[in-house]
């Protein structure tokens, strides 16, 4: 249990998983204890050694639940969760890190189909508003992963998913069709956490800040991280 009042550490949302291999020399360059990060066991709370943060680890998707409601102080999500479910949390820096990019994707080599097409994929939100932009008519059907799996077995036409180094789609004999959005991860605070401890996210916030890509002309993923 984390305690209450002014001894409450600041608590930190990661999300489990890969991101965490990027994350950690980064938040080390800003200064922050991050060995937590790098510890391979089962805890889902690991507090650094001084006491002053506390880092709760989460399935990406959760993430921005936990900061909403002000159970997490600030985390880090990537865009592609915050752009499928807008949540209502400051996101002052994108990081830079994570980067990948969602696609609209098909079977190698096979011509979209004449009708409306069926589109597998995580992001039914993200998915029916590119379509929606291109005025194209499509049904999309929700998948919880393994999403290239969908046009194989004849699920779907097409998918939309993340694509980072392309090795899943040409593995399964799948190619991308259209960009929908370059991703990366950014940082969001929880709005009241970022009045109420300002004197310990600020800090956090100035000194991430002139380490990310942006800061060094590279404009970087695109679409800012507005409050
Ligand atoms: C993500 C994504 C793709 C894959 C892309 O899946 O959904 O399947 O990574 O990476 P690549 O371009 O480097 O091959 P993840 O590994 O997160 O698992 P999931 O299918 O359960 O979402």
């Amino acid at each position: 249990m984390l305690e209450a009042g002014e001894a409450r550490p600041l608590v930190v949302a990661v999300p489990k998983g890969r991101i965490l291999g990027a994350l950690a020399p980064l938040l080390v360059r800003a200064g922050v204890d991050a060995s937590p990060l790098r510890e391979n066991d089962r805890r889902l709370v690991r507090r650094s050694a001084d006491g002053a943060l506390a880092w709760v680890f989460l399935k990406p998707d959760d993430v921005p639940t936990y900061v909403e409601y002000g159970a997490a102080d600030l985390g880090v999500c990537g865009r592609d969760v915050l752009m499928e479910r807008p949540s209502d949390i400051y996101q002052p820096l994108d990081l830079g890190v994570g980067r990948c990019r969602m696609v609209v994707a098909g079977l190698a080599g096979k011509a979209p189909p004449a009708g409306v097409p069926r589109v597998g994929t995580k992001y039914p939100r993200c998915a029916a508003e590119h379509f929606a932009r291109r005025g194209v008519q499509a049904e999309v059907i929700f998948l919880q992963g393994s999403v290239e799996l969908a046009p194989l077995v004849g699920l779907s036409d097409l998918i939309v998913d993340l694509v980072e180094t392309g090795a899943t789609l040409a593995q399964n004999g799948l190619e991308e069709r259209e960009e929908v959005a370059r991703i990366s991860s950014v940082l969001v605070v929880n709005r009241a956490a970022y009045k109420l401890r300002n004197d310990r996210v600020r800090p956090l916030i100035e000194a991430l800040r002139p380490l990310l890509p942006a800061a060094a002309g590279d404009r970087g993923a695109r679409g800012g991280a507005g409050a």
